[in-house]
């Protein structure tokens, strides 16, 4: 389903833009205010503008000008073959130095994963980063020994170049082909091109905001960037991972035939395949999604491809996490609901949130505070007026006694002090510096880029002693203010300045960002979304007055934004990494803008160009071991914004910077559903909008659509109006009636968690996983399921009082809906499109036939959620069947001393649980089983074989409901339970 319209615009006070890309100085000047403190001029927001290649009307087509490669020399192994690649005439040399010799290396590893690996056949010692990602830094896929027999087979061709092959051996389908194109390798550009089938339906290549499908006229850029959530450009992370789904009709005589139109009608069984593709390179790079091709195009880095034959989504999607690594478990607490925003000044103000929350009785789980708590920005310190060290104490205690947390920002970068000033000392610094820490310039001197604080320093990854610094920051910060979890922030890395902009200043030290910041004079947060602007025209229309008059004080740079560009040219041998001759389509334009430069330095040498992209993975990485140094037995909670292929072992992670609009609401969905993916489950989105003021309604709207998110946090910017749920009685009441369902699904959710963290199965899914035989749905993303058997269709719309929403498989008669709030199944629908009446407050939610669902009851706190007793719901499928699945522990352990796996299974009218004893013990009683779809009963009804006394029975015919009240304590205790009715 598409998106309505896109939307743009820049964060004034968050992008900030930057000067030139090599080490430099900038001349500070003082700030108009009486105060002695120097802001970094604007001036170093700025870089010569570069234009991205893809829209260089001058830029050279390399598939037109390179010689390619040819293949020889092949040597037989046990799970493939090698073989030699050598230029294939004259080097072209277009957007970097030609490699002559490459190796080739074709592996079965696994019956799921075929690898090709293409390297220069020389690399050095001191080179070996310009290609391969450093060994251990990254999961490394395993290979089995034995022989493997794949789904897949690799073929290649010298004619006219090398290029090669990979088909689905059972259907003979060619699933990429690089044949007919060339194979591009320099030392600064790699490129190589696959035939793709007609309206092709690829899913991933995240980080995106973009629809679902990411459609052929799409070019997705992988370089983290602090970039706002805009649609299309590049953002927080890089996953180049792709899952691609093909449906075929079968003919009589089984020959599968591919359908390439979005118009199938859903009337007809159709057959689906999907399999994946992984390029393991982390380099800056575009990948071009056209008409019938998908063309790769990577500032560095190697060929390194893995394929996935699945052929289903869920077996791709098992393939590639059990390569990249599987998702973190988290721990219950974090499917609570979680509160924050920039601007909360107190532990008081704080304490009075959480208050609020119990007195309007809406569930909290969690309290945030973002940079506010530091003193003056720098990490680890507690800024005393308002956080001081001792309440600090006082406060997290009453916060854990009432079953809550606390969950601190953590920023990637470090303050470096003013060495003239004794008074500025900050030890967190000294002693990182000491353990040689921090990124430094080519000459060996510190890089000093500005952050928050002022002018700061990076945590180099690859340096010996970092990641001990790092752990023991945290441990000792932990010591002081007991916090439960990590929230890490501009790790892309983000800077303020371009190049090494603190390094003559830094007895200026504290200065200020080279901008206002948001609600600071001349950046006041005043934006409205449309629904406010219709139903409150006059503060609209000063709020847009206003924006208009200070937003050109906030430049953007972009390659557009001016007549002359840098374009650089390849000089033998040598690397440009500031201005690369091929341009990305950065959305900051030159690569040192907004972000560390590319020439910052890690201890071995390697250069940030080559390791940008894995810089916020680092991070999340070393975080997991602080937290598992502070709680060894704990796991470790953490929200990241940067991450890399496999960060989900790791961290959780929210959307970024959004709006507080409708477009932001709407992209937060396939936005989730790429991340399920891209095995980081646990996401959500900043709710009821991030920049700019939310209003009543977006807000009813978002926190309701949240509920059904992993993880569901409402978090804005500082200056914009306060948006805590309680702010508007209707939202109070929306919030309420949704959480009320999400805590009693706590237990589903926890255990789709645990099934995600040890089978790779998704969380948050897609109509088109769930319903892969229905082409019609490839590209559905204003719907989705919880799971496999909860399905919602949120409003999306502002003003509406009605959804339209799809009910999968009732055509076919396959399926039956049940409405979560009436308990019977939805009458069946004449056309695909359905619509739903959805007055404010209401989000419609159905459970799908066929599920058993293992419920609790609703709480203020997952806690007492979690001590409350049972519910089990059954809503039946249409043959009166229905499984499900709880799995329980203690909610907190790395691993568990104890489990329970209880699997749930109905067919004629009986209901058997078989329950697997880990040693678990659960306490809390089995209430009510409730069961949706009950044509009859028969009497009487029996538990465990035994009659159920008539008094709790309750059959409502009308509605086919049957509730049987139970209240067995021991329920859970024996090897299972049945109940026949
Ligand atoms: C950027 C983050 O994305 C945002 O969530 C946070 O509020 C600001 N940094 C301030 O720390």
């Amino acid at each position: 389903m598409g998106i309505p319209r896109t939307w743009g615009g820049v964060l004034g006070g968050l992008s900030a833009f930057c000067a030139i890309a090599q080490a430099q100085t900038s001349t500070p000047s003082p700030t108009s205010s009486a105060s002695a403190q120097f802001t970094v001029p604007a001036e170093a927001n700025f870089a010569p503008a570069v234009i991205p290649n893809i829209k260089d009307p001058q830029a050279v087509d390399a598939q037109t000008v390179c010689p390619g490669y040819t293949a020889s020399n092949v040597q037989q192994t046990s799970s493939g073959f090698t073989a030699s690649l050598a230029l294939a005439g004259n080097s072209c040399n277009v957007y970097g130095t030609d490699i002559d010799a490459l190796s080739l290396t074709v592996e079965y590893q696994r019956e799921d994963r075929l690898h090709v690996s293409i390297v220069p056949t020389h690399i050095g010692a001191e080179n070996a980063t310009h290609y391969i990602i450093p060994p251990g830094y990254l999961a490394e896929a395993e290979v089995e020994e034995s022989n493997v027999v794949s789904g897949l087979e690799f073929s290649w061709t010298n004619d006219p170049s090398f290029g090669f092959e990979v088909t689905r051996k059972s259907t003979k389908d060619v699933l990429f082909s690089t044949k007919g194109t060339k194979l591009v390798f320099e030392n600064q550009f790699v490129e190589f091109k696959s035939s793709l089938p007609e309206n092709y339906n690829l899913y991933g290549l995240g980080e995106s905001i973009h629809g679902f499908k990411l459609g052929n006229n799409y070019t997705k850029t992988f370089y983290a960037a602090d970039a706002g959530a805009t649609v299309d450009i590049n953002v927080y992370g890089a996953h180049p991972f792709y899952l691609e789904t093909r449906y075929f009709t079968e003919g009589a005589d089984g020959k599968l035939t591919l359908v390439t139109s979005d118009e199938t009608s859903p009337n007809s069984n159709y057959t689906s395949l999907s399999h994946g593709v992984f390029s393991r390179n982390a380099h800056g790079q575009d990948i071009l999604m056209q008409e019938d091709s998908i063309t790769y195009r990577a500032l560095g880095g190697s060929i390194d491809l893995y394929f996935f034959p699945g052929p289903s989504q869920p077996e791709v999607t098992k393939s590639y996490l059990t390569t990249v690594g599987l998702p973190a478990m988290q721990q219950y607490w974090t499917f609570g609901f979680h509160q924050c925003r920039w601007g909360y000044k107190s532990w008081a103000e704080l304490e009075d949130v959480v208050n609020n929350y119990t007195h309007f009785e809406i569930p909290m789980e969690t309290i945030w505070t973002d940079i506010d708590w530091m003193l003056r920005y720098r990490d680890f310190e507690n800024d005393p007026e308002g956080f001081d060290d001792e309440s600090s104490k006082g406060f997290i205690q009453r916060l854990h006694d009432s079953g809550r947390h606390y969950v601190p920002i953590i920023d990637s970068a470090i303050y470096i002090p003013n060495p003239e000033d004794l008074e500025d000392a900050y030890p967190v610094f000294e002693r990182g510096n000491e353990a040689g820490a921090f990124l430094t310039n080519p000459d060996g001197s510190i890089y000093v880029g500005a952050v928050w604080p002022g002018y700061t320093v990076f945590p180099d990854w690859l340096a010996e002693g970092t990641e001990q610094w790092w752990i023991d920051e945290m441990v000792r910060y932990h010591q002081t203010t007991g916090y439960d979890g990590a929230w890490i922030d501009m790790s892309e890395i983000s800077s303020f300045c371009v190049g090494s902009c603190g390094s003559n200043n830094l007895t200026l030290q504290p200065v200020h960002v080279p901008f206002a910041l948001p609600g600071e004079p001349g950046n006041p947060v005043l934006i409205y979304p449309e629904g406010f602007n219709k139903t409150n025209a006059t503060e609209a229309a000063f709020a847009s007055s206003a924006r208009a008059s200070w937003s050109s004080a906030y430049p953007t740079t972009s390659a557009t934004s001016s007549a002359s560009y840098v374009r650089t040219t390849p000089t033998p041998g040598v690397r440009d990494v500031n201005y690369p001759p091929y341009a990305i389509n950065n959305v900051k334009g030159p690569l040192a803008v907004a972000a560390i430069s590319p020439n910052a330095t890690h201890a071995d040498g390697t250069l940030e160009y080559d390791m940008h992209n894995l810089w916020g993975h680092g991070i999340l990485k070393a975080t997991y071991n602080a937290l598992s140094a502070i709680s060894p037995d704990a796991r470790p909670f953490i929200l990241g914004r940067s991450t890399f292929a496999g960060s989900g072992s790791y961290a959780a992670h929210w959307g970024g910077d959004n709006w507080s609009n409708w477009p932001s609401m709407i992209f937060s969905i396939p936005q989730a559903l790429s991340m399920s993916l891209l095995g980081i489950p646990m996401f959500g989105a900043d709710t009821c909008g991030f920049a700019d003021n939310t209003d009543m309604e977006l807000c009813n709207r978002w926190m309701q659509l949240s509920a059904f998110f992993p993880f569901y946090r409402n978090h804005n910017i500082i200056g914009a109006i306060s948006q805590e749920a309680y702010r508007w009685s209707s939202v109070i009441d929306a919030s309420k009636t949704a959480m009320a369902i999400r805590y009693q699904l706590l237990p589903y959710m926890y255990t789709l968690f645990y099934h995600a963290h040890t089978k790779a199965e998704t969380v948050m899914r897609a109509l088109a996983w769930e319903f892969p035989h229905d082409p019609s749905l490839a590209n559905a993303d204003r719907q989705f399921m919880l799971g496999p058997s909860i399905m919602v269709i949120p409003v999306l719309e502002q003003g509406a009082t009605s959804v339209n929403g799809v009910f999968p498989g009732l055509i076919e008669g396959e399926e039956v809906w049940y409405d979560w709030y009436n308990n019977t199944a939805i009458p069946v629908p004449s056309q695909a499109n359905t619509t739903i009446p959805a007055p404010l407050g209401h989000i419609p939610v159905y459970a799908r036939g066929g599920s058993v669902l293992p419920l609790q009851q609703a709480a203020l706190t997952t806690r007492d959620a979690r001590n409350s007793p049972w519910d089990i719901l059954v809503a039946l499928a249409k043959d009166g069947s229905a499984t499900g699945k709880l799995y329980l522990d203690d909610g907190v352990s790395v691993t568990p001393d104890a489990t329970l796996h209880a699997e749930f299974k109905v067919e004629n009218r009986k209901l058997e649980t078989i329950i697997e004893h880990g040693g678990w013990v659960e306490e809390n009683s089995l209430r009510n089983v409730t069961i949706w779809g009950v044509e009859k009963t028969k009497s009487p009804i029996k538990f465990n074989g035994k009659v159920v006394s008539a008094k709790n029975v309750h059959f409502n015919g009308d509605k086919h409901t049957l509730v049987v009240s139970l209240s067995s304590a021991s329920a859970w205790t024996g090897k299972g339970w049945s109940l026949e009715w």
